[in-house]
């Protein structure tokens, strides 16, 4: 999704901005730009079409020198991807935006800037930013006061900084709906829309609330609320992670994350159990007394977050006796939602800045007669999920660059069964034997998932059989259902095959009739009581044509035979399954997307932190 970079200092910022935007390259953008005040004073910009690269070297043939500036990446919403629409955009010569987000009222906002004479160069709703700006600019006189001005009267997400040759010892910055963050330095100041941007230049950083605006110079700094009031924000000191964000020895940053999951796992668990129990203040202090009032829970979260979501109802009404619902953000922010008594609202997200997730946060927290509290799942300790939440479970899984999420799924899945055993204990629904078995296989789990990585030449060798497929249907049974959906949402993200999952015994009900000798059928076999039914399922696949693979339970008792492939699982608990069956679906879509050459990391189309609705 679109990133932000801005700087203002006493030295040329061009390598700073183009770095800058090199970081957030992982968050998927079309077309990326600068804008820079030279030392003449006047404002100059280079943007171009595709990687941040060309436009590297565009700046290359052409530099560009200044001490203030802004620059973009872009991910086309409104208006095609192409130089024309990609930012900066500028007004009148002397002003430049850019924008993350969308403006909901650019129709109207554009119907009324040419009537005063403004003439638009480009498709997209950021340019009505830069026109209203300027009107206000010029009867104001201050760029400050200007946007100050403008601000109410855009309607949507924004998260936005501005730049203008007639004051040129600032960047203005405003947020709602779109994260920004400052980057302090000594004698010069940075802005992003992630920190991640200027881990480069800095360690401390200030973020901004919804609502703020921000006048940022090379030595000072002001904030002022949502009510217009001046604010001081608390500068908090980055400390770099074990993994830095780099490839290592790894092909791709996809590849190294999926083969971290033991690693993030283990961490993940650390501090959070004692003995053979969970510790129920790892969500915090008020968690034990929240939690014992829970009677039913309601999941939100989008994507592969959804997915761990989906696996949690099953622990939490299996294990811990608790009603559980799963949905959408998408769909849940926009529904007359009823409440249930004593709901618990719990939000799952690896970014934890996704648009959706985060209204639908912010919706339950308005409800009348709500919930009794909210929890975040969430990966990032800054994010606005967790700071707008009463509780947090932190994943622990690092920074997370490959766009298609894996040990933040994992991570989640361990922050989900912490939840169900939490609440399972402190309501006494879960025996303590039950408690002390699925704590120390916990405990066993990250050696567990290192075996199913060593199984990668394995499943390298089976990816060959997808290459030339242009349809897969993966199946699962109970809580492997929703893995069957990761594992599909997996394929089709990364080697753009067209993938489906469904509850095998759903297949005879209609999905059966796409079945032939040219669709391969993965499918998720633990050893568990519903393996019979499965291997009913199956059995009617083959007998349709349909080619079988199937990770299984060693001791499950599938063969090898004509049409059917069987990958050996290492044996698990049958609660913990879904995150060990996870691995073998993450190793073959990765495999299948090298083979057929597409852009693991940065798949088409897609973006890493979906900030826009
Ligand atoms: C898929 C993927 C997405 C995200 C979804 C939610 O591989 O990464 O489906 O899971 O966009 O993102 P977060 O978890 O950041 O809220």
């Amino acid at each position: 999704m679109c990133g932000i970079v801005g700087a203002v200092a006493e030295r040329n910022i061009t390598p700073i901005l183009v770095e800058g935007l090199k970081r957030l390259e992982y968050r998927g953008y079309d077309s990326a730009g600068v804008a820079l005040v030279e030392a003449d004073g006047r404002l100059q910009r280079c943007r171009r079409n595709g990687k941040v690269a060309e436009l590297e070297q565009a700046l290359g043939q052409a530099p560009l020198n200044g001490r203030l500036g802004i620059a973009h990446t872009r991910w086309a919403t409104h208006g095609a991807p192409c130089e024309r629409n990609a930012h900066p955009h500028f007004s009148g010569g002397e002003l430049a935006v850019v924008h993350n987000g969308i403006i909901e009222n650019h129709e109207a906002l554009r119907t009324r800037l040419q009537a005063l004479g403004y003439v638009f160069t480009s498709d997209t709703d950021t340019e009505v930013i830069v026109h209203l700006l300027h009107h206000k600019l010029d009867s104001l006189g201050d760029l400050t006061a200007a946007l100050k001005a403008t601000i109410p009267e855009l309607h949507g997400a924004y998260g936005l900084a501005v730049i203008s040759a007639r004051q040129p010892d600032r960047i203005l910055a405003a947020r709602s709906g779109s994260p920004l963050v400052i980057g302090l330095g000594m004698g010069e100041n940075f802005l992003a829309s992630d920190q991640l941007a200027l881990r480069q230049v800095t360690d401390r950083f200030v973020y901004l609330e919804e609502g703020d605006i921000a006048e940022i110079r090379r030595d000072a700094l002001q904030i002022w609320d949502v009510n217009g009031a001046e604010v001081q924000r608390e500068a908090v000191q980055y400390h770099e992670g074990a993994e830095a964000a780099d490839k290592g020895e790894y092909r791709h940053f996809m590849l190294k994350e999926i083969h971290e999951q033991p690693a993030v796992v283990q961490r993940a668990l650390e501090g959070r159990l004692r003995d053979d129990q969970v510790l129920v203040e790892a969500f915090g202090p008020q968690a034990a007394a929240l939690f014992a009032k829970v009677r039913n829970v309601q999941i939100v979260a989008c994507g592969t977050s959804y997915h761990a979501g989906m696996v949690a109802r099953y622990w939490l009404e299996e294990l811990a006796g608790i009603p559980c619902q799963v949905e959408v953000a998408s769909e849940f922010r926009y529904r007359k939602v009823v409440v249930q008594p004593d709901t618990l609202f719990v939000s799952i997200s690896q970014s934890g800045e996704t648009a959706d997730t985060l209204a639908a946060l912010r919706n339950a927290k308005l409800m009348q007669r709500g919930y009794l509290g909210s929890l975040a799942i969430c990966n990032v300790a800054t994010s606005s999920l967790v700071r707008e939440s009463d509780l947090t479970l932190l994943t622990q899984a690092g920074p997370e660059i490959g766009v298609a999420s894996t040990k933040a799924f994992t991570t989640q899945l361990v922050g989900l069964m912490l939840l169900t055993l939490s609440i399972g204990q402190v309501q006494g629904n879960l025996g303590r034997a039950s408690e002390a078995e699925l704590v120390a296989e916990l405990r066993r789990l990250p050696m567990r998932l290192a075996e199913s990585l060593a199984m990668d030449r394995e499943i390298e060798k089976l990816s060959e059989r997808f290459t030339e497929k242009h349809h897969t249907l993966f199946l699962g049974r109970g809580a492997q259902y929703p893995v069957a959906m990761e594992g599909a949402l997996k394929l089709k993200e990364i080697s753009y095959i067209h993938a489906e999952a469904y509850p095998a015994g759903e297949l005879k009900h209609g999905p059966l009739a796409l079945v032939d000798g040219d669709m391969p059928v993965v499918t998720v076999a633990p050893n568990n009581e519903l393996l019979e039914k499965l291997k009913s399922n199956l059995q009617e696949v083959r007998a349709r044509g349909g080619e079988l693979i199937v990770f299984a339970d060693r001791e499950a008792g599938f063969e090898n035979g004509e049409g059917t492939q069987v990958v050996n699982m290492p044996h698990i608990h049958d609660a913990l399954a879904p995150i060990l069956y996870t691995i073998p679906l993450q190793l073959l879509s990765y495999h299948v997307a090298v083979l057929r050459g597409t852009d693991v990391d940065q798949p088409r189309n897609l973006a890493k932190s979906v900030t826009v609705e």
